[in-house]
């Protein structure tokens, strides 16, 4: 349960923003992923450019139970961007204090907000006081090694009455460098009574194992490892999906794209995606050169045709096509 909303499975797609979109989330959604997060949004843009901000918190039913996230730092307008997001009726608001982006933390936001957990306490409790659904923030470690701070923070952000915290186990200075501290991670968990979702560098089955025995938490939040493999959500590993099984999820993935964003923009977008489930199969490096220059979906569906003929991942056992996941 994250507060009165159950949640179905313990597997979930990391909001990344320029790639955790509607067709994305509910593609992996569609594996297992059991909360669709969409990616950070500037309360100032949920404010002030309302049209612009609703194609990043668009989402399809079947995507619920659904966490909305806000970047804040000031809490009037804070409140503001949330009374917007209310209107699409989320049924989760996460609270970014993480980001490591400079023009982000620069200006108070996202993992600065670590230096000033009075700060960030204070607006997870007006968020919990404001509003009628469950409040969840996602935390660093802290701003850097000598002021790592996420069992305080934790703490107060339970205190706060926030009813779920996601932590990756990074520090803000490390932003993607180093390994995640599972460790950490799991201090958090010691730490409070409400449910830690563990974070950070989580790319096989066998890490959702290893990383929920050294935490104990209930609950995996998966970014990068899940691009190009949202079978991850169904447990099993890139590697061992046949590529005519892959084809089958591109096709699926770029009529979304299309149908979401228009074509020109849908499959600009894709591009990155699709070299991303290509790039474990033996030969594929000339055809993901040219998936990044396609400019309709036809061309990009020729594509996808000769994937499902070409030799699977390297050291990949032969498996059966599977329809897990479809929609
Ligand atoms: C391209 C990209 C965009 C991201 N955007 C967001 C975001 O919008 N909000 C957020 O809380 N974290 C964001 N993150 C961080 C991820 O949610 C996650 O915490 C991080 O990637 C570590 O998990 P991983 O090792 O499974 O990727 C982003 C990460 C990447 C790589």
């Amino acid at each position: 349960m994250i507060g009165s909303v159950p949640i179905h499975g313990d597997l979930i797609l990391a909001p990344m923003a320029g790639y955790s979109d509607a067709p994305f989330r509910s593609i992996c959604r569609a594996f297992g992923s059991a909360i669709s997060y969409t990616p950070l949004l500037p309360d100032d843009a949920i404010v002030h450019a309302p049209q612009q901000s609703a194609r990043f918190t668009a989402f399809f039913p079947e995507e619920r139970p659904v966490a909305m996230q806000l970047l804040a730092k000031e809490e009037s307008r804070m409140l503001a961007a949330a009374d917007k997001l209310m209107e699409q009726q989320p049924d989760i608001i996460d609270l970014n204090a993480g980001c490591p982006v400079r023009k982000v933390s620069g200006k108070g936001r996202g993992a600065a907000l670590l230096l000033e957990p009075e700060r960030l306490a204070r607006l997870a409790s007006a968020l919990a006081r404001a509003l009628p659904v469950p409040i969840t923030v996602k935390i660093r470690l802290g701003w850097d090694d000598n002021s790592r701070n996420h069992v305080q923070v934790a703490r107060m952000l339970e205190d706060s009455g926030v009813v779920a915290i996601a932590v990756h186990g990074r520090t803000r200075e490390q932003a993607f460098s180093g390994r995640a501290d599972w460790q950490a991670i799991a201090e958090v968990r010691a730490a409070v009574d409400i449910p830690v979702i563990a974070n950070g560098d989580v790319r096989t089955v066998a890490d959702i194992e290893a990383i929920k025995a050294v935490t104990g938490c209930p609950a995996v939040m998966i970014g990068r490892g899940a691009i190009g493999n949202p079978w991850i959500f169904a447990r099993r590993d890139v590697e061992t999906v046949p590529p005519e099984e892959r084809a089958v999820v591109m096709r699926r993935h770029v009529h979304k794209m299309v149908a979401f964003y228009g074509e020109e923009l849908g499959i600009v977008l894709f591009r990155k995606q699709a070299v991303r489930y290509v790039q474990a199969l033996q030969g594929s490096a000339a055809l993901r050169r040219r998936l990044v220059t396609y400019q309709t979906e036809a061309e990009v569906l020729t594509a996808i045709d000769e994937i499902a003929g070409m030799a699977p991942a390297a050291g990949a056992p032969p498996q059966r096509v599977s329809t897990e996941g479809g929609v």
